[in-house]
């Protein structure tokens, strides 16, 4: 087994490494809803930014899925067993209480890349993929925050299990 330590630290790595990877999104997301405004002006020069935008938002959160999953499952798995054998009952149920959000922040990310699929289809007219396209940047943007807001509390519970492992493995 890896040592609770390097475990929890290599968790806390995970964390900053995706929360920059959403960071990222938002950025993905103010290129697709600047060219929606710009489409009015100039329409046959504006699909390809368009096109490409909406490529690199698939492409982050194709990113962030693939991310996401590996660290959903090291936490299920690896840090759920620590803190079972090391933790002590409460923290490990703080933590199996945590683990119960990842279905709900799984589908969401599922149902964004969809959106993002859909909006790449041809054939809308321009009023309704402007709406959908606003849609799809607020779930997004709502999930990045369900996203950070479940990586700080587990973040917490991380900062006290460091302390009481190494605390207990020094005694
Ligand atoms: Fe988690
Ligand atoms: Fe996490």
């Amino acid at each position: 087994m890896e040592d609770p330590i390097s475990l929890i630290d290599r968790i806390i790595e995970d964390h900053k490494q995706i929360m920059k990877e959403t960071r990222a999104l938002e950025h993905d997301l103010d290129a697709i809803l600047e060219l929606e405004k710009a489409a009015g002006d100039f329409e046959p020069a504006s699909l390809d930014p368009a096109r490409q935008s909406l490529q690199r938002l698939r492409d982050s959160l194709d990113r962030i899925d693939r991310d996401l999953d590996a660290h959903f499952k090291r936490e299920e798995n690896a840090l759920l067993r620590v803190l079972e054998d090391h933790g002590g009952r409460t923290l490990a149920s703080a933590l199996h209480s945590l683990l119960v959000e990842h279905q709900e922040l799984r589908d969401r990310i599922a149902k964004s890349k969809q959106d993002a699929s859909e909006l790449t289809l041809g054939g809308i007219p321009r009023e309704v993929w402007e709406g959908k396209a606003r849609g799809v940047s607020v779930y997004i943007n709502h999930t990045r925050k369900l996203l950070e807001a479940h990586a700080r509390s587990e973040h917490e519970l991380l900062q006290t299990a460091r302390k009481d492992i190494r605390a207990r493995m020094q005694n």
